[in-house]
């Protein structure tokens, strides 16, 4: 017997019915409330809705769990590479031996950009926001792959997501050598997703860059760590983008723009900006938890916190061994890494963070790592989208893929002005 929930208005009840997921989340299903009711819900923020069914990422907050498609991040971080998890997030099962290949071959044959692209680059400022670069590069793909518009048919939607994977790296690459006034540097034969996209950014004709496969290793756990988590506000701006019909390419640019904001993806960088404040200052632990607390001071812990996980990040865990690890091995020590570690310790046992549920996620440790492996600052949260382009690209298709494919089209509460003449609305000299 399926479970209802019943609500009363204007003493009137209603029966609603409940959705039970597969990991036995329950949601009342609204759908119906409006046309029987007249009335809507209200849930500033999104915290408590739904705004989808999902088969691709499943977060338990409170337990600290997340798994694509059915895996463990703890045990896909261990076992898989980037490449192959994003196969995972996107078709729903780890590529066999023909899929990888093809996969393999095609995210090769669409490395390169198209040379009119590449000149694009010239049209930025070489001190241009590269979260803003991203954006309007992958947004271009539009204006060069418009056969790749309609994706209905598997081989073309194959094409579109190698082309947006394979190249991502390129864009990111090219737009850190413009910035810094260096040739760029092609996408080399035979090396791996990561490796290439190493070689890309810090190759140069004078100083050939060397491959650490402990770098390698650190940067591809990176992108992994990131692939997919559920509605975020990034991957949600994808889904309600690509619901009105639009071409992948500019959906997930739009995501670029969601994910490009210091709560969400500019965490990442906003965390090393404070940390090196705090380093620069040689501020107390106590004075910067005193700091957050003091609510007149609009001070956050960045890399703090999370809409969904109220106990741990697992995310965070896995990063904050890679900062021992890659640092280690590198033979490097960073003070930033300790000023992290005792902000932790202090933090959880402070009541004002153990109250509000307040830890670190996924942001908090992994700019030290990027750190550790040569990426700026500044491209920190770039390195945050090309690790999340395979969720993106999953949820669009879901979207596309839903047999009641419908326009997101959210209802609201008017607070405004009630009806008032021409006259009325004119601010008085
Ligand atoms: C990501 O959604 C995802 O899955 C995102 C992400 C992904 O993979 O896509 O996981 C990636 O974006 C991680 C989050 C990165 N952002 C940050 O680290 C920025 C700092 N964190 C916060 O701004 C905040 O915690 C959010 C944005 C992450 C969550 O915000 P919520 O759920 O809207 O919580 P809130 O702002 O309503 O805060 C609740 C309380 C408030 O205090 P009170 O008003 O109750 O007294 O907690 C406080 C907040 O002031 N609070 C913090 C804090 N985060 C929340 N106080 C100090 N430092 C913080 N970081």
């Amino acid at each position: 017997m399926s479970q209802t929930a019943k609500i009363i208005l204007d003493g009137k009840e209603y029966e609603l019915p409940v959705i039970v997921g597969t990991e036995n989340e329950k949601a009342v299903d609204i759908s119906q409330l409006r046309s029987q009711s007249g009335y809507i819900t209200y849930d500033d923020g999104y915290g408590n809705t739904g705004s989808c069914k999902s088969d691709i990422t499943f977060i338990d907050g409170e337990k600290g769990i997340l798994r694509y498609r059915g895996v463990d991040i703890a045990e896909i971080a261990e076992k898989s590479s980037f490449l192959e998890a994003a196969y995972l997030i996107i078709w729903g099962h780890l590529p066999n031996k023909a899929e990888r290949q093809e996969f393999d071959d095609l995210i090769q044959q669409h490395e390169m950009l198209h040379e009119n692209m590449k000149h694009q680059f010239q049209g930025f400022p070489p001190q241009a926001a590269p979260m803003a670069v991203l954006s309007a590069m992958i947004n271009s793909m539009s204006c060069f792959h418009s056969h790749l518009y309609d994706l209905d048919e598997p081989h073309k939607f194959l094409e579109a997501t190698a082309k947006l994977l394979a190249k991502v790296r390129t864009i990111a690459a090219f737009s850190y050598k413009h910035s810094i006034g260096e040739p760029i540097s092609y996408p080399a034969p035979g090396l791996s997703y990561t490796e290439n996209f190493l070689h890309m950014m810090f190759d140069a004709p004078n100083h050939p860059y060397t491959l650490d496969p402990e770098v390698v290793r650190a940067m591809d756990l990176m992108f992994l760590l990131h692939a997919d988590h559920e509605q975020n506000c990034s991957t949600s701006t994808v889904r309600m983008v690509g619901s009105s019909q639009a071409n992948l390419f500019t959906s997930v640019a739009a995501g670029v723009s969601g994910l490009w904001g210091r709560l969400h993806g500019g965490a990442n960088q906003a965390v090393l900006e404070m940390l090196e404040g705090i380093h620069k200052r040689g501020d107390s632990i106590e004075t910067v938890i005193a700091k957050v607390k003091d609510k007149d001071s609009k001070f956050r812990l960045m890399g703090f916190g999370h809409r969904v996980y109220k106990n741990f990040d697992p995310r965070a865990k896995i990063i904050k061994k890679a900062c021992d690890d890659v640092l280690k091995k590198l033979g490097r020590k960073d003070p930033l890494l300790d000023i992290a570690k005792e902000l932790e310790q202090a933090a959880l046992a402070d009541d004002y963070f153990v109250e509000r549920k307040l830890y670190p996620n996924v942001d908090f440790y992994s700019g030290i790592v990027m750190r550790a492996i040569g990426i700026p600052l500044n491209m920190f949260t770039v390195m945050f989208a090309i690790g999340r382009m395979p969720g993106w690209i999953a949820n669009w298709k879901e979207v596309h893929d839903s047999p009641s494919q419908r326009i997101y089209r959210p209802r609201q509460v008017y607070v405004g002005p009630v009806q008032r003449s021409y006259e009325d609305a004119r601010k008085q000299d």
